[in-house]
């Protein structure tokens, strides 16, 4: 039987025109001390490309850590599911190797499931169909292709909320998220999930510190072109006049928050003008953009974050190395 593949654009109802939302969050962050910018701006598809390249370095381990996960295991999560149908959610799907590799093994046991990837960047969504094209020739089962923010893939399990699902947060997704927003999050897609269905999470473990500087100041540079991609985009789309040559990248751990911290640095006292905005910006030397964080957890703190939103934690995956959890929840209702 011929399978459906769709692909649809969820809009921000709250505010319909992007481009004034994009305005009001840029005013926030370089308004505030110190400055920062929201990390979703990453995401377009110039960004996803890069964050493509950077999963293929060698310093950015947790692609691979996580790929030998769901090799291994991926049989183990496909038996929770067996004879039933349900919905496989993917939140931030990216471009869909690593769940490529959990599909094969769904497969193994059954077809009878649909397939929701959702990204912010629509190439991303459009990838990740081309490459299961090119690895199942005929996809033997449904896509419904999603180009949104998270929250409205929740709002999407909601209105399909007499059916089973498995949601994947994949990646370290959840390191972008401060503890108390992680669990706000969480807890709000527990509201939208079914008592017994499955979560998968991905968790970047904390680790040997050079590590996690080497992944996050790769020698390529990439990581440094995914962060200057978005003074490209405030440029582009807000009429800014960012130097890339005013700021140096770094990514640093702060032992506080337990993150690893992404920053561009200004090298000089300068001012940069954003047109849409009407408003200039002053840099002092030295003085920092905050633009990402990486949050690193502790077996412990999966523990914590699961139970304080509702999940029962059924296994957690980890990989040889024992850098990164994929960590398999239950909703309990
Ligand atoms: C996509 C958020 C999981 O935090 O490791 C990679 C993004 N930033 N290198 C991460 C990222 C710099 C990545 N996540």
């Amino acid at each position: 039987m011929e399978k459906n593949i769709t692909i649809d654009t969820l809009m921000n109802e709250a505010l319909s025109d992007p481009i004034q939302e994009l305005a009001l969050s840029v005013l926030e962050g370089l308004s505030t001390k110190p400055k920062g910018l929201p990390s979703k701006l990453f995401y377009d598809d110039k960004g996803s490309e890069l964050f493509k390249q950077i999963m293929a370095l060698k310093e950015y381990y947790p692609t691979r850590c996580e790929a030998e996960i769901l090799e291994t295991h991926g049989g183990t999560i496909a038996n929770y599911l067996k004879s039933e149908e349900f919905n496989l959610i993917e939140l931030g799907c990216g471009d869909g190797a690593k769940t490529i590799i959990l599909l094969k093994h769904l497969l193994k046991t059954s077809d009878n499931f649909h397939f929701v990837p959702l990204d912010i960047s629509k190439a991303a969504v459009e990838f990740l169909i081309s490459n299961l094209k090119k690895e199942f020739g005929h996809i033997p089962f449904d896509v419904k292709g999603l180009v949104a923010e998270y929250f409205h893939g929740v709002k999407w399990l909601t209105q399909h909320d007499s059916e089973k699902n498995l949601v994947l947060f994949l990646g370290s997704n959840i390191g972008n998220f401060s503890n108390p927003a992680a669990k706000r999050f969480l807890r709000h897609l527990w509201h939208s999930l079914n008592d017994g269905d499955f979560v998968l999470v991905g968790f970047d473990l904390k680790k040997d510190l050079d590590i996690l500087y080497n992944a996050y100041n790769d020698k390529k540079g990439i990581t440094k072109e995914f962060n200057f991609n978005v003074l490209d985009r405030v440029n582009a789309l807000l009429g800014g006049n960012f130097k890339r040559e005013n700021f140096q990248h770094q990514g640093l751990y702060d032992v506080k928050s337990g993150a690893m911290e992404s920053y561009l640095i200004s090298r000089t006292k300068h001012t940069v003008t954003i047109s849409e905005l009407g408003k200039e910006f002053y840099f002092k030397p030295w003085e920092a953009i905050h633009m990402e964080y990486s949050y690193k957890y502790l077996e412990s703190d999966i523990q914590d974050i699961a139970s304080s939103t509702g999940f029962e934690i059924l296994e957690n995956f980890k990989d040889s190395k024992g850098y990164f959890v994929d960590s398999l929840w239950r909703v309990k209702k």
